[in-house]
């Protein structure tokens, strides 16, 4: 047997976040990796009834109360719990009700948190699957590029030769749609030039696509700024990072249907990972809107060429943003849910000489 001590080493030690609850379901004790969790201290919550401190996690509570009513231990595993301050997190959850002879009931509760390695296996598919569709187009439209040149060569080269009008149109069709053809390439391969870096204020980037943004939006249309202005200056390419930004918001706004509501938030992010790389600082720019959100059906491909779910769309407008932040070291990430779609743009904030 341990001591009370020891016990209280372990548990304060621990990296899963171990509530316990009194009969009345109030919060009495919560170790250090909880605090970390619910990103509050023990103080500040305990007391707490478990509505209290999930308020958005309806359906969990009341399993959570029934466990404790029929006694009956419960687990479910990647559970989505939304937290005071609106953060969503996926966990795996287990809990046992206390109900000991002599001893006041209650119920302990462990929580262990999946995103981190949710977001670092999804956040490695995303730069795979980038990887993987850039490569392809790439082949593709060296393939495609050549004989369009051939073919647009020829067509003026005959247009010289006609003398009829009539003619000239036919060629006159062929030679624009070669070029409608050549821009579509162009914009599939993405971004060719270089970034022109130079140090830069997050803020110039979301305030230029805010007054952008403001001109384009119906009436209908709510957009809010959130910022966080603590955030450093750091090196970028401000026109490509706009037009990253801009692909993203113009969807939201694409989405509302003239009726609804923009966020543009920024935050930082300590001591994060991006493609493997750990970063003491990343920048976010979350564009939030409460529109209809991606199908289920096409949220895992949006950020492939050619993957539209307008018909005037096409589908280009994500693997560019990605394109540009990923010339930035960063990354787009997306989550959604119908009244709530989250874009998420991460910029690593160390310049060059300090990774
Ligand atoms: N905020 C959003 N809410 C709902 N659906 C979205 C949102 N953002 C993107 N989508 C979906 O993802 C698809 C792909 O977006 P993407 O910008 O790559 O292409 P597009 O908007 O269809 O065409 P393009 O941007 O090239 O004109 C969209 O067609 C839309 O169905
Ligand atoms: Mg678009």
């Amino acid at each position: 047997m341990v001591d009370t001590n020891t016990g209280l080493r372990i548990l304060e030690n621990l990296n899963t976040s171990v509530l316990l609850f009194d009969g009345e379901l109030r919060l009495k004790y919560i170790n250090p990796a909880g605090e970390m969790l619910f990103a509050a201290s023990a103080k500040q919550i305990a007391g707490q009834s478990i509505e209290e401190l999930l308020p958005h996690s309806g359906q969990f509570t009341v399993a959570l109360r029934r466990a404790h009513e029929s006694g009956n231990p419960y687990t479910e595993r990647e559970v989505q719990l939304i937290l005071v301050n609106q953060q969503t997190i996926t966990v795996d959850c287990t809990v046992t009700p206390l109900n000991e002879h002599h001893q006041e009931s209650g119920l302990l509760m462990e929580l262990l948190q999946l995103d981190r390695h949710l977001r670092i296996a999804r956040e490695e598919m995303l730069l795979a699957q980038y990887q993987a569709s850039r490569s392809l187009i790439r082949g593709m439209a060296h393939e495609i590029k050549n004989p369009l040149g051939g073919l647009r060569g020829a067509a003026q080269l005959l247009e010289r030769e006609f003398t009829d009008t009539k003619l000239k149109e036919y060629t006159q069709v062929i030679i624009s749609e070669a070029d409608r053809l050549q821009n579509l390439l162009d914009r599939m391969l993405g971004p060719n030039a270089l970034p022109h870096k130079r140090l830069i204020n997050i803020h110039e980037i979301v305030e230029r696509v805010y007054t952008l943004l403001e001109a384009e939006a119906p009436e209908g249309i709510t957009i809010i700024k959130d910022y966080d202005p603590s955030l450093p200056e750091f090196e970028a390419d401000p026109e490509q990072l706009i037009q990253a930004v801009l692909n993203i918001t113009r969807n939201a706004l694409q989405a509302l249907n003239e009726q609804g509501r923009i966020i543009l938030q920024t935050r930082i992010q300590r001591n994060f990972t991006l493609g493997q790389k750990h970063h003491k600082n990343v920048a976010c720019i979350n564009i939030i809107d409460d529109g209809p959100g991606i199908a289920a059906d096409m949220i895992e491909t949006i950020f492939y060429p050619m993957i539209t779910g307008r018909p005037e769309g096409t589908g280009l407008g994500l693997p560019i943003a990605q394109s540009l932040v990923n010339q930035h070291g960063g990354l787009i990430e997306c989550s959604s849910r119908p009244g709530k779609t989250v874009f998420t743009v991460l910029l690593p904030l160390e310049t060059n000489d300090e990774q």
